[in-house]
């Protein structure tokens, strides 16, 4: 893997004011993972995980400590992550899938503490992969959490929309393959269009937590029958929007807010696809 000298500066100034609260916001990653996709504490029996505890500050900061480490030999990962690589893959047999829901749980967090909602945030890293839940049983704390966080998007829909599509565009670039009839690029009226169409959908969802399906029929078959978008984008279409959250409501896009999200984007890209097949 080869980085440009643009990547590898925003890899290493990002890298620059995490060192020194690696503790802290390694322990923030760990918990965000643990509470959106319970499955990965099946490795950490041994830990306590709950919120604050030594063991997750001690571990997010070795998980931290190691990327760091990584971040200064990007032209060398292999052989930096050597060690570690043996450890994940002969002893702990961590299942690969993990990775990306670790490293999404890495951004978010990231964008919760240093967003600004500028390009200071551009993604690195692939994002998650979970199994779909409904939210139709959501917890009301759940609920709550969802519709309190569309209330801070509703009136910046345009914006945050415009600035979630371009995070999709530059960290997946595979996804463009579908709007090459828009200008793409920074700050284009297309952009903040289809944006704001996409995340007044989801508005719109967030007011039927519990009739995704009705309110979103009409969508699901433009999107099945229609544009037959793969249905892995949705996965990265999710995360860009997470990490859009976090950047500009960092302070409440709390792990348990940004767990409702998870599953509320989950389920409204489940709706999403249903028709495929
Ligand atoms: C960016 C990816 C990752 C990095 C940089 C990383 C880094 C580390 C580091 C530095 C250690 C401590 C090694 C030592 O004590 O010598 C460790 C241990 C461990 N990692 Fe990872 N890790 C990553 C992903 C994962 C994932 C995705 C999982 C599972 C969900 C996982 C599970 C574990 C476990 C169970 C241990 C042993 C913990 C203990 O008993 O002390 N790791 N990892
Ligand atoms: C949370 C998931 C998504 C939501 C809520 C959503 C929502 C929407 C909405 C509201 C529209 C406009 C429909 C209209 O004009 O009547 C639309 C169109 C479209 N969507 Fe999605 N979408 C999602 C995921 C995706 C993904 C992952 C892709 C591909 C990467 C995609 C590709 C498109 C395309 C190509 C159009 C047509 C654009 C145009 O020519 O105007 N969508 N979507």
């Amino acid at each position: 893997m080869t980085f440009s000298d643009a990547e590898k500066a925003a890899i290493v100034s990002i890298w620059g004011k995490v060192a020194g609260h690696t503790d802290e916001l390694g322990a923030e990653a760990l918990e965000r993972l643990f509470l959106s996709y319970p499955q990965t504490k099946t490795y950490f029996s041994h830990f306590n995980l709950s919120h604050g505890s030594q063991d997750l500050r001690s571990h997010g900061g070795k998980v931290l400590n190691a990327i760091g480490s990584a971040a200064s030999h990007l032209d060398d990962l292999s052989g930096a992550l050597s060690t570690l690589s043996d450890l994940h893959a002969y002893q702990l047999r961590v299942d690969p899938g993990n990775f990306r829901l670790l490293s999404h749980s890495i951004q978010v967090t990231l964008g919760s503490r240093h967003g600004t909602g500028t390009a200071e945030m551009g993604e690195t890293q692939p994002t998650k992969c979970r199994a779909v839940r409904g939210v139709s049983t959501s917890k009301d704390a759940e609920k709550a959490a969802i519709v309190s966080i569309w209330g801070k998007v509703a009136g910046h829909t345009d914006e945050l929309g415009a600035e979630a599509l371009e995070r999709l565009f530059l960290s997946y670039p595979q996804t463009k393959t579908y709007f090459s009839h828009f200008n793409l690029s920074h700050g284009s009226q297309d952009l903040r269009s289809h944006g704001g169409k996409v995340l007044n959908a989801i508005g719109s969802a967030a007011s039927h937590l519990d009739d995704l399906s009705g309110a979103l029929s009409t969508l699901s078959d433009l999107h099945a029958y229609q544009l037959r978008v793969d249905p892995g984008n949705f996965r990265l279409l999710s995360h860009s929007i997470q990490v859009t959250l976090a950047a500009h409501f960092g302070a409440e896009f709390t792990p348990t807010a940004q767990s409702a999200w998870d599953k509320f984007l989950a389920a409204v890209s489940a709706v999403l696809v249903s028709k495929y097949r």
